[in-house]
């Protein structure tokens, strides 16, 4: 077998791991599902679903994952095929766990070009007289490309901020695992932090800013996320809302830990490290991405503008209120850009692990040099990355995130937790999870692992697909105009699948050519 890529510290793959969940998700995402889900009556749903699906989850990728390099595979098609040998057809299922991180990928490194964009925006002062959401709303359409103001006349900007942040992302995975990919989180996830920090003490010591409304104050902006409301149990569509936030912010559910932990050794511990990443994500998101967005948004415009501004779009809350907000305070640069290049890390740190997937399957299936596989993977992503940038105002990025980040997610997991807890068997399994251990799990998790896990993931399965599933599917409320570019989208989605299942056929057919 050939001599796989491997993490070169303990500390290395906590922080990879960490560096790829705490994401534009914890920072943008998270506010916004919390504020469209009325604050308070989120964070109990979301709590529970950590607890039952998301750390559950951390264990299982960990554990599968490094189970699978233990056999040269370092994705979904090749981990699940040999858990479950018998079956013919669960390496196409397992084109998900590449399929799904690609599809995110597309969409996300265009977002997170933004960040870097506006970063630069802050710094020379772009904003400049900007002082109403109107403005700021004017100058990020402008910006995207949806309308030509006095702000941008083109495209051509965001284009050129695309293209750089796509060439870092691409250097950073050519550069391999740990050359690569654990320099960059070693150097990032401790600026990111400090980055959070500051603006989080400064959101946090603001105050009543808005002197007409005394009741607007930081206080209050907190007890809005804080001051749990009971009777949010009750509402399904909240608690969908937030098992989806738990498991697009760990990155659990897609592959993509699966990969990352098949550069582990076979003893290397994968409890207490799994829990520690999972750890520094929640501290991210919980603190430090509670602490700013909200509170903030609270004490300038109140508790109605914050539900009103989220609805109005996902990005608006991030890239119009913040720059606001920021507008408004003393050292307005500094603060501004702090905040978006705490977004750029967050964001690229994100990207290069839904990238890794590709890369380790062209690797580990096809035998292809590494360079040459990111080679094959910039070029095919460059490509699919396009509709994303020039079709945003026509939905594309909502229908990516709706099959990548919402959709494959829940199925991915679901069929990942049941094929670990009941194929490849319980007891096996807690075996699999404690060799090495740091530390042994409450006896309890072998329980919520068989039935809970599962459970709740199927619930919410079907859940979805009833409520927004069919809905989207039928495209629904869709304008008529946008309607060809959804359709589009999805046949080139299809296409990206059965491109990826095809080579997995051609690989297992190769592999058995070989052997015989
Ligand atoms: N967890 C990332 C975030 O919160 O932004 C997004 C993400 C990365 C989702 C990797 C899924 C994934 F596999």
């Amino acid at each position: 077998m050939k001599q796989r890529d491997t993490w070169k510290s303990k500390l290395g793959i906590i922080l990879a791991v960490a560096g790829s969940a705490i994401g534009l998700g914890n920072f943008l995402r998270f506010p916004v599902q919390a504020a469209q889900n009325g604050g308070g009556a989120f964070m109990i749903p979301y709590f529970i679903s950590l607890l039952l699906i998301g750390i559950p989850l951390m264990w299982v990728e960990w554990t599968i994952g490094r189970f699978g390099g233990g056999f040269g595979h370092g994705t979904a098609p090749g981990i699940f095929h040999n858990m479950w040998a018998k079956n013919r057809f669960i390496k196409y299922f397992g084109v998900i766990g590449i399929f799904g991180p690609l599809v995110i990928f597309i969409y996300y490194t265009y977002i997170e070009s933004w960040t870097l964009a506006y970063a630069f925006f802050s710094l020379v002062g772009k904003f400049g007289q900007t002082t109403d959401q109107k403005g700021m709303l004017s100058l990020l359409k402008g910006f995207q490309g949806i309308e030509q103001n006095d702000f941008f006349s083109s495209i051509r900007c965001a284009y050129i901020f695309f293209l750089i942040t796509f060439a870092v992302n691409t250097y950073i995975i050519y550069k391999g695992i740990s050359g690569g990919i654990e320099k960059l989180c070693n150097i990032a996830m401790p600026v990111l932090f400090a980055c959070g920090i500051i603006i989080a003490v400064r959101v946090l010591t603001l105050g009543a800013p808005n002197l007409l409304n005394p009741d607007w104050n930081i206080l209050n902006g907190l007890g809005y996320l804080w001051n749990p409301d009971l009777s949010s149990l009750r509402d399904a569509k909240v608690w969908l809302a937030a098992a989806g936030q738990i498991l697009f912010t760990l990155s659990v559910g897609i592959g993509v830990i699966l990969t990352y932990a098949s550069y582990l050794k076979k003893t290397d511990d994968v409890v207490l490290s799994g829990l520690t990443a999972a750890s520094t994500n929640e501290f991210a998101e919980v603190i430090l991405g509670s602490s700013i967005i909200i509170p903030a948004a609270f004490a300038f415009f109140g508790p109605r503008e914050i539900g009103e501004i989220a609805k109005g779009g996902a990005f608006n809350l991030g890239f119009v209120t913040m720059p606001l907000i920021f507008q408004k305070i003393a050292l307005s640069a500094f603060f501004g850009s702090i905040w978006f290049i705490l977004l750029f890390l967050a964001g690229i740190t994100s990207s290069v692990s839904l990238a890794q997937p590709s890369i380790a399957f062209l690797e580990d299936e096809f035998n292809i040099p590494k360079k040459k596989a990111v080679i094959i993977f910039g070029i095919a992503s460059f490509i699919l990355c396009q509709p994303a940038i020039f079709f945003l105002k026509n939905g594309v990025v909502n229908e990516l995130d709706f099959w990548g980040g919402t959709f494959c997610l829940v199925l991915f997991a679901a069929v990942e937790t049941i094929l670990f807890a009941w194929i490849f068997g319980m007891e096996k399994a807690w075996e699999e999870i404690h060799r090495g251990a740091d530390m042994k799990l409450p006896r309890i998790y072998k329980f919520i692992i068989k039935y809970v896990t599962p459970l709740f993931l199927i619930l919410i399965l079907m859940a979805w697909s009833y409520q927004q599933g069919i809905p989207i599917l039928l495209m629904k409320g869709m304008a008529n105009s946008d309607k060809p570019y959804i359709l589009g989208i999805r046949l080139m989605l299809i296409l990206v699948f059965l491109v990826l299942g095809i080579l997995v056929k051609i690989a297992w057919q190769k592999r058995k050519n070989t052997k015989k």
